[in-house]
C-alpha cells in the first residue's frame, strides 16, 4: 500500500515519530530549558509548548513541576501526546490548535518551540506573524525559547540520507533526498519511507517538507521587531558559551519586551 502525505505529522508516521528522534536527549533539552526559564523569570510555573507533536517535552516539563499547555495543530500528534501523558500519569493540557488561535492571549510566563519548528516558517512573514502570535501569548517580561538548525549545517548536509528503525516487530526504512531552493532560501527535503511489519505488507508513505534557512543574526532581529529583548543564543541546548561556536543547533532565548505587573 502507498500513501502520500505532504505533512508527516497528520500520517501513519505519527506513531513511529518516537522511535525516529531516540537520538534525540529531551530529559537535557528540559533541563536546559527549565535552567533558562528559572534564570530569566524565576518562580515561572505557566508554560505553553508550541508545537508540542507527541507531547516529550510537555511531559519532562510538567514532572519538572510546571503548569504545562502543549499545542499541536496536528490532531494526530495531540491524540498521541495525549495518550502518553495518561501512561506517564502526569496531568498536561494538550490542545489540538495552532499558536495563532486568539484565544492563546497573555497568559504564560514562559513559552518554548522546540524540535526545529520554527523552520517551517519558510517566509519573513511567516515568521513574523508567529513570533508576534509567541508574544501575544507571553506576559510582559515572559521568556521564550526557540532552536533550530544553524542555516550553513542545512546548507553544508548531506543531499542525500539513510536510516533503518526497529519498533517493536516493525522495520521502517528512511530515504531523504534534499534540494537548496536559493532563491527562496529553502531546503526541499523528500522523505521517503518503507514500513515493514513482517506480515507479508510493506507500506510505502512518500512526505515532503520545507525547511527556511535561517541564520542566528536573522532570528535575534526578528525576535527584536517582534518586541523582544535580552536576546541570547546558546548552542546545542548547553549554558556553556563555548558551544554555540562549535553546534549545528543554535537555541535563542528572548523577553517579551513589557513591564511586568507582578
Ligand atoms: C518537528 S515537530 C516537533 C515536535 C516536538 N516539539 C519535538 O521537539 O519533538 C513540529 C510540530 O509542530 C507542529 N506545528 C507546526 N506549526 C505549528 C503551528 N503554527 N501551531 C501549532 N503547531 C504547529 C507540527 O504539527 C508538528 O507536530
Amino acid at each position: 500500500m502507498t500513501t502520500y502525505s505532504k505533512n508527516m505529522f497528520e500520517s501513519d508516521l505519527v506513531k513511529y515519530y518516537d522511535v525516529m528522534h531516540s537520538h534525540r536527549n529531551y530529559s537535557q533539552e528540559c533541563q536546559f530549558a527549565n535552567n533558562l526559564i528559572q534564570k530569566y523569570c524565576p518562580g515561572s510555573k505557566r508554560v505553553l509548548d508550541i508545537g508540542c507533536g507527541t507531547g516529550e517535552h510537555a511531559i519532562k516539563m510538567a514532572q519538572l513541576g510546571y503548569e504545562v499547555t502543549g499545542i499541536d495543530m496536528s490532531q494526530d500528534m495531540i491524540k498521541f501526546a495525549k495518550e502518553k501523558a495518561k501512561r506517564a500519569g502526569v496531568s498536561v493540557d494538550l490542545r489540538c490548535t495552532d499558536i495563532h488561535d486568539r484565544d492563546i492571549v497573555r497568559e504564560f510566563q514562559a513559552a518554548y518551540c522546540l524540535g526545529y519548528t520554527f523552520l517551517y516558517m519558510t517566509t519573513y512573514s511567516e515568521a513574523m506573524g508567529f513570533l508576534m502570535a509567541v508574544n501575544k501569548a507571553l506576559l510582559p517580561q515572559g521568556i521564550f525559547l526557540v532552536d533550530f538548525i544553524d542555516g550553513w549545517s542545512l546548507i553544508e548536509g548531506l543531499p542525500q540520507d539513510k536510516f533503518v528503525y526497529q519498533h517493536e516487530g516493525t522495520t521502517i526504512f528512511h530515504f531523504e533526498q534534499a534540494s537548496l531552493d536559493k532563491k527562496r532560501r529553502v531546503k526541499h527535503i523528500d522523505f521517503y519511507y518503507l514500513i515493514d511489519q513482517h506480515d507479508g505488507n510493506v507500506k510505502t508513505i512518500f512526505a515532503e517538507e520545507d525547511l527556511r534557512i535561517f541564520f542566528d543574526d536573522e532570528i535575534h532581529m526578528l525576535l527584536s521587531d517582534c518586541s523582544f529583548e535580552n536576546i541570547k543564543s546558546f548552542g546545542n541546548y548547553s549554558l556553556d558559551t563555548d558551544a554555540l561556536d562549535t553546534s549545528n543547533i543554535i537555541v535563542v532565548a528572548a523577553q517579551k519586551r513589557g513591564q511586568n505587573k507582578g
